[in-house]
């Protein structure tokens, strides 16, 4: 019998018996598009992440497109950023009409470096957008100290790091602008979703605005004058309360990404062909994936598969992409990260049972 699959990602949701009520009660209640529980899920989610300021959006990509726009993005801009990461990251700074500036990634995780960042910025620079790749914490104290020494915005692209701290505070309120997605299959879902946590309130009602063609819903509507281009992004009362009873869940889930993720460190440092990933002094992932590195990735990749446990690269680097071609440029240290990293495994799923698997097929050797 060929053994149980184990993949790399799976989407968590609360029990049915508590879901299955709140969520009836919300569709049949009469409103079910952006209202009282969409308000509700900002204040608690601010209440998790220590940042009151937050907005509900229809999802991370439009959180963070929204994030640019309040951070002065304007088209011709450019915004350093990174090729590691998934395409919405950059296809919210190409929607903003701005250009990617690449930056050189820390070889030991794929995220932006400090140095990196500082060697990409040029007078046309309006913010640099940081993410956390595979929820390893960036190097903030870092880039912070470069984004002050330039006068510019930083945005943090949280979609991986729901959970994650960075100095002993959950990431959420150390940069100007944080953006979280809560699609299908990251730690927390509300099945589309995203939010933005801004660190200057002022800036919430004009947010409130861009999600919302333009329009300040706090004024009846015969009386609001739209001044600006505005978006359909914000979020519905249906994805708000899935959010609400997944934040009475989601604690114990991210604790066992956790909790899988240091049972690795401890169990894969030292066996011979592997590294794990490397991060900061200040920084406590929340893997979403687990990150390693082998010289034979290839035959790595391919020995756990046969075994069924999903390995694999996840994401293209975006600098391949036709759509950012103008912004090619040589960048050696993400050169280095992508030639000999994969990601396996690492989420609530993955029990005891899994993941001594996964380290035995990887001590066998491949
Ligand atoms: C790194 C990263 N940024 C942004 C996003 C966009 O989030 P969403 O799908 O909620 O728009 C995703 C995932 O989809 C992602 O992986």
């Amino acid at each position: 019998m060929s053994p149980r699959p184990i993949p790399l990602f799976k989407v968590f949701l609360p029990p049915r018996e508590a879901l299955a009520g709140p969520l009836l009660d919300t569709l049949y209640g009469g409103q079910i598009t952006e209202g009282p529980k969409a308000a509700e899920f900002e204040h608690r989610f601010g209440a998790a992440i220590g940042n009151a300021n937050v907005l509900g959006f229809y999802c991370g990509t439009a959180a963070l497109h929204v994030a640019l726009l309040l951070a002065g993005v304007q088209p011709g801009d450019e915004v350093v950023s990174t090729a590691m990461t998934a395409e919405p990251t950059n296809m919210a700074i190409a929607q903003a009409g701005a250009r990617v500036a690449w930056a050189d990634v820390d070889p030991v995780n794929g995220n932006l470096s400090a140095e990196g960042i500082a060697a990409a910025i040029t007078p046309a620079t309006k913010a640099i957008m940081v993410v956390h790749y595979g929820g390893i914490p960036a190097a903030l104290d870092a880039i912070h100290a470069v984004a002050a020494r330039h006068g510019l915005p930083v945005i943090e692209d949280c979609a991986h790091a729901l959970g994650a701290r960075y100095g002993g505070k959950p990431l959420g309120s150390h940069s100007p602008f944080v953006m979280f997605s809560f699609q299908a299959i990251k730690h927390m879902t509300t099945v589309d979703g995203g939010a933005l946590a801004v660190s200057d309130p002022a800036l919430l009602p004009k947010g409130r605005r861009l999600r919302w063609f333009g329009i300040d819903r706090a004024l009846p509507r015969l009386e609001a004058e739209v001044a600006e281009v505005g978006w359909k992004y914000h979020m519905n009362d249906v994805t708000a309360q899935i959010g609400l009873v997944q934040l009475d869940h989601i604690e114990p889930v991210i604790a066992r990404h956790r909790d899988n993720g240091r049972w690795f460190d401890r169990e894969l440092a030292g066996i011979p062909g592997i590294e794990p990933a490397r991060w900061d002094a200040k920084a406590e992932p929340s893997y979403w994936f687990y990150t390693l590195f082998a010289d034979d990735r290839d035959g790595l990749m391919r020995r756990l598969n046969e075994r069924g446990i999903a390995a694999s690269l996840i994401h293209r680097r975006n600098d391949e992409h036709p759509l950012f071609a103008a912004a090619r440029h040589a960048l050696p240290g993400l050169d280095a990260f992508h030639a000999r990293v994969l990601h396996i495994p690492c989420g609530w799923w993955v029990d005891d049972e899994d993941r001594e698997r996964i380290a035995a097929t990887i001590r066998e050797g491949w």
